[in-house]
């Protein structure tokens, strides 16, 4: 059945079985639409997208006549591939968990390979089977994040490219305890913790388990083996609060934000990390 998914030959340690015609059942699903591209312009959400883009095609331009194949973990709705999808010289590789999330990154149709793959386990990919790696927004919900990161050393390329995008907290222990104890308060069934209940088919999305500090998330980054090159913050707060999302919409708050975030990363309430294996 052609529909988009084409399990990464060359990829992949061991063929994956990927339930293709489970993925492919909506494809009423919209195509991307300009609307889409069009909120990578106007949220904070999605600022450091233009400095992954233009990093990979830093490592791009040094890897002429050949495609750079670059690993998105957790990819969800394929919004990293989309934004790069007019760069040349660059295949895409999807991993998700939820078959919802991978419809959708299948009619974006910015990837060569979506495989459907559980992060807390080891990962389908052979050893120096990727030129970049990218993690957006995925640490916080994986309890095995720094023997992920151990693994990810592997399937890396000598020098190749790791992209570290997630939350950080000036008191992570605080943020944690409040989750914890708001976990046992309310434990909704929407979404399932990766650090106590396995069961992800019962829920829609994963719950947010891991609390970083600015050292924190390097330190784990560093620990696994990776230089670090750059890090970078992108915004102050996360757009939970209705004011700030709607100040987002005005390009002068937008670019005070980012120039506050890019001076004071440890202000940001999200580092994009880039880091580099020897
Ligand atoms: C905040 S979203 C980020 C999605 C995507 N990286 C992006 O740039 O839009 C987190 C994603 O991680 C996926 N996810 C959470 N836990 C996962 C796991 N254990 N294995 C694979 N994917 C997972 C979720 O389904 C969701 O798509």
């Amino acid at each position: 059945m052609m529909c988009g998914i084409i399990p990464p030959d060359g990829l992949q340690s061991k063929p994956q079985p990927i339930k293709v015609s489970h993925i492919c059942l909506f494809k009423e699903y919209p195509l991307p639409s300009v609307e889409i591209k069009k909120r990578f312009e106007t949220k904070l959400k999605y600022a450091h997208f233009v400095r992954i883009r233009e990093s990979l095609q830093q490592v791009a331009a040094v890897s002429p006549g050949s495609q750079i194949k670059v690993v998105d973990l957790a990819c969800g709705p394929g919004n990293m591939a989309l934004f790069c999808d007019d760069a040349p010289a660059m295949e895409w590789f999807g991993l998700e968990l939820w078959p919802n999330e991978l419809r959708q990154a299948a009619d974006t149709t910015a990837y060569k390979g979506l495989v459907q793959a559980n992060l807390v386990h080891r990962l389908p990919l052979r050893k120096h089977a990727a030129d970049a790696i990218v993690l957006n927004e995925i640490l916080m919900y994986l309890e095995n994040s720094a023997e992920l990161l151990s693994e990810l050393f592997d399937i890396v390329k000598p020098s190749g490219m790791l992209y570290i995008y997630n939350p950080i907290y000036t008191v992570p222990t605080l943020f944690s305890t409040l989750k914890k104890i708001g976990r046992r308060i309310h434990l909704s069934d929407e979404a399932v913790a990766f650090d106590s209940q396995y069961d992800w088919k019962k829920s829609s999305r994963a719950s947010r388990i891991n609390f970083y500090s600015f050292d924190s998330l390097v330190t784990e980054i560093q620990e696994a083996g990776f230089n670090i090159l750059e890090t970078t913050g992108f915004r102050i707060f996360r757009n939970r609060i209705r004011l700030m999302r709607e100040l987002e919409n005005f390009q002068w708050y937008r670019e005070i934000t980012k120039n506050v975030a890019h001076r004071n990363p440890r202000l940001a309430s999200d580092i994009l990390v880039i880091a580099r294996k020897p």
